[in-house]
């Protein structure tokens, strides 16, 4: 159990997070909770969320007494689910906690992957990856975009951070032929990364683009990998990172003072040379 009343890096801040049921979300979820953020939680699988709101609720107890975390269950590319989660903060925390009351740290982490190239992926999936990585990111870029601006200028934005967390990929940076249509959702990632960055940092909103190399999750299994070729290359790159390394990352970089930025990170095992 920890202690509820020591102070914390992210008090005060409420983080927004979809993917949340597994891997690097999830992992985000316990890290934040544990630095003192409040949460709003999102995926499609609501029994995990269930569970994962329980646990964090137990074991990071709020000052308030308001819960550490609700949820959000539903398809992070639709629009309905992204409204939701964004309203969830007035309904579950003291309101006097952000004006207008929406979260202020906001994790894009929904997402998949995709076995083969443009020539032996698996077509029936194209539009479900397309869909939930790029549609999906850009909508929720869009109106977390434009309610931290207004957030922004509620305030005088150079004492309180906003934090937009972007989840890219190095196959969003570097071609890899060997994933190129879930690359290539990536690369359209990247690019509306850079572009919210330029268009919402001069009004005191951080956009962070992390892209991480391969993280053990339930990733690998979702994309449809060969498990005898994947085991390999898991091997010779070992250790390979795993989700705590990213949601570390993701609080460092949320927890620098609000007029520094770090706006993009790749990250990889030591031993990974590409992509
Ligand atoms: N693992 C890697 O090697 C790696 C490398 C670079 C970048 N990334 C990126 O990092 C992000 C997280 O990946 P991960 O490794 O944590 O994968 P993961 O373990 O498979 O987790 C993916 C999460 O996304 C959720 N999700 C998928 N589609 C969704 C949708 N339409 N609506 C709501 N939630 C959805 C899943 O939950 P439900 O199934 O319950 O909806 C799950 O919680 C992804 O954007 C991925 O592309 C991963």
């Amino acid at each position: 159990m920890h202690s509820s009343t020591q102070i914390k890096p992210l008090d005060s801040r409420i983080a927004l997070i979809t993917g949340a049921s597994a891997g690097i979300g999830r992992q985000c979820a316990h890290h934040l909770a544990s630095m003192g953020a409040k949460l709003i939680l999102n995926a499609r699988r609501q029994q995990n969320l269930i569970k994962l709101t329980q646990e964090l609720n137990e074991n990071y107890p709020t000052n308030d007494n308001s819960p550490r975390s609700t949820f959000i269950a539903g398809d992070a590319a639709n629009q309905s689910t992204i409204d939701k989660m964004m309203a969830a903060t007035a309904q579950l925390f003291n309101e006097s906690l952000l004006t207008p009351p929406i979260p202020d740290i906001i994790i894009v982490n929904a997402g998949r992957g995709l076995n083969g190239s443009v020539m032996t992926s698996d077509t029936n999936q194209w539009e479900e990856m397309v869909r939930t990585n790029l549609l999906g990111a850009a909508r929720l870029i869009r109106t977390a975009g434009i309610a931290l601006q207004k957030l922004q200028e509620s305030r005088n934005w150079p004492e309180k951070p906003a934090d937009l967390v972007i989840l890219g990929s190095t196959v969003g940076r570097h071609i890899s032929p060997f994933s190129s249509m879930y690359g290539s959702t990536k690369f359209a990632v990247n690019s509306l990364a850079e572009a919210a960055r330029r268009e919402l940092g001069p009004k005191g909103v951080r956009v962070s683009l992390i892209e991480p190399g391969i993280v053990k999750s339930e990733f690998q299994q979702v994309a449809g990998y060969d498990e005898d070729n994947f085991g390999d290359l898991m091997d010779t790159i070992s250790p390979v990172l795993s989700p705590m390394d990213i949601a570390r990352t993701i609080a460092f970089i949320i927890s620098q003072p609000p007029g520094m930025h770090i706006s993009d990170v790749v990250i990889r095992s030591t031993r990974q040379e590409y992509p």
